[in-house]
């Protein structure tokens, strides 16, 4: 038995930090494009992650706070201008593809959400280094992990600073489209401000039966949620007519049938 598993680093259900994450997160900065500095009030890259490392570094990793992350929110705080958020829940890619070429912005081109995107870090009480064997998991292990405790922060951000029309991807070929333990729906939709506009698009896969709709019940429910905070809703079905033709992704999902 090696030292590794007496030491209980592995006893987590998640996947470990990322490899190299301090170096990923530099290069990430460093490399943030310059024209879309606006997306966040400064950049100043060591400071930056120096506040990230030290937000979850030597800490339970089950007993992470948005206090822990205040100090790495404050400095990036992400900023977008009126009427080109675009939100997802179970469609990140197609949300990325979707938005791309409008000029739109999800979480990810922000520089907090790049920065973050697809990574996983947590650290050990009593140690300076990361959990590369495993971090917590957030069904069986604790919800107050570093990474569920980030995204909720940076969403709920990004959700409140929104204006204007705010469009959101949906995946229409689940059982509910919106999931109200999702980040969308429990920390986004209830943080839009009053008078802001929420279009949703249902996506549908090709290869599958559409399971919801915008007239489904689950829609039905967001809408509730949101008229009771003044927001107004528009919901359209086929996001897929809107994009333009391309080639089918690797896994198929979301290209277009033949
Ligand atoms: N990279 C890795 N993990 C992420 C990212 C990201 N860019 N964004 C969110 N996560 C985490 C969160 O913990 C989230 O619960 O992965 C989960 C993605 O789950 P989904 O059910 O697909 O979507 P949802 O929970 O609705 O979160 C997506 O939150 O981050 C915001 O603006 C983003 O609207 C989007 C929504």
């Amino acid at each position: 038995i090696h030292k590794w598993y007496h030491s209980g680093l592995n006893r987590w259900h998640g996947l470990g930090s990322t490899a190299d994450f301090q170096k990923i997160i530099q290069e990430r900065c460093d490399n943030y494009p310059q024209q879309i500095w606006s997306y966040s009030r400064s950049r100043n890259c060591q400071e930056i992650k120096q506040a990230f490392m030290s937000a979850f570094i030597s800490k339970d990793p089950c007993k992470a706070t948005k206090e822990d992350y205040r100090r790495l929110i404050d400095l990036a705080d992400p900023t977008v201008p009126c009427n080109k958020i675009v939100l997802w829940s179970k469609t990140k890619e197609l949300a990325r593809e979707y938005a791309k070429p409008r000029g739109l912005v999800t979480l990810e081109d922000t520089l907090l959400g790049s920065l973050a995107d697809d990574l996983h870090w947590c650290g050990e009480p009593g140690s300076p280094d990361l959990n590369t064997w495993s971090c917590p998991d957030w069904k069986k292990d604790c919800r107050t992990n570093y990474l569920t405790v980030f995204w909720e922060v940076l969403s709920k951000r990004f959700a409140e600073s929104a204006c204007g029309t705010v469009q959101v991807v949906l995946d229409g070929s689940l059982e509910n489209a919106f999931n109200e333990m999702s980040i969308f729906g429990r920390v986004e939709a209830p943080n839009l401000k009053p008078m802001v506009t929420l279009q949703a698009w249902l996506v549908h896969d090709p290869g599958k039966p559409p399971r919801d709709s915008c007239s489904g019940s689950s829609i039905t429910k967001l809408k509730s949620i949101l008229s009771e905070r003044n927001v107004r809703f528009i919901c359209r079905d086929n996001l897929r007519k809107f994009l333009k033709k391309r080639k089918p992704t690797l896994n198929g999902k979301y290209g277009v049938s033949p």
